[in-house]
């Protein structure tokens, strides 16, 4: 399991990476530095991994944060917008995709939000999964969204919103 803390400027150059190694249309620098600085609705986070420890160093503090996933939602009129989630594929299958959407949807949830909303590539089968599990439902479908090779968007939501036991499990 990692940890789930709020992203900070320093973890953008990871997320960055993990962004990079994900996404065929990968956030800039300029775009994550907005918004962790100015976007007022934006919430990320990342999920941290200890640091192994070789047997050299084993007594020192570990430096630095390991960041293996990032989230991010924009709350919005009760409405939170997963607008990226992404884990670094070394760490993908175990947990952590799970672990990061439902501590972004307990974010939400703690500021008022009633109902969730995203959109996934229709060939996203990895994530597709993810959000059904979470109770996220197709409600419509954005033909040629994607500007990389025009695959459509499938807009998903999860309404109401609320703490169930699958969330609990997971806190
Ligand atoms: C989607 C993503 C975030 C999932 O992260 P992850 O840490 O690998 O996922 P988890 O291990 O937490 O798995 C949670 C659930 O997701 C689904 N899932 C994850 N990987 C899957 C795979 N390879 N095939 C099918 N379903 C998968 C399953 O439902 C799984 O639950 P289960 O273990 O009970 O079957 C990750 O694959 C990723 O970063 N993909 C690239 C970026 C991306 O597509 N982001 C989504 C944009 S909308």
């Amino acid at each position: 399991m990692s940890s789930i803390a709020p992203m900070v400027l320093a973890d953008i150059t990871q997320v960055l990476e993990i962004d990079r190694l994900s996404f065929p249309l990968p956030w800039s620098y300029a775009s994550y530095r907005h918004e962790l600085t100015e976007n007022k609705s934006a919430h990320f986070f990342v999920a941290l991994r200890a640091p192994r420890r070789s047997w050299r160093n084993w007594f020192r503090a570990p430096r630095g944060r390991l960041v293996a996933g990032f989230v991010g939602y924009w709350y919005i009129l009760d409405e939170a917008h997963i607008s990226t989630i992404g884990v670094h594929p070394r760490w993908r299958g175990h947990g952590i995709g799970e672990q990061l959407l439902v501590a972004a949807l307990k974010h939400a949830i703690g500021l008022g939000a009633v109902e969730a909303t995203l959109e996934v590539r229709a060939s996203n089968t990895a994530a597709l999964n993810l959000y059904h599990k979470y109770g996220f439902e197709e409600v419509g479908r954005r033909k040629n969204y994607y500007r990389d090779n025009g695959e459509d968007a499938l807009l998903m939501t999860v309404k109401p919103l609320r703490l169930n036991a699958q969330f609990t499990m997971h806190s």
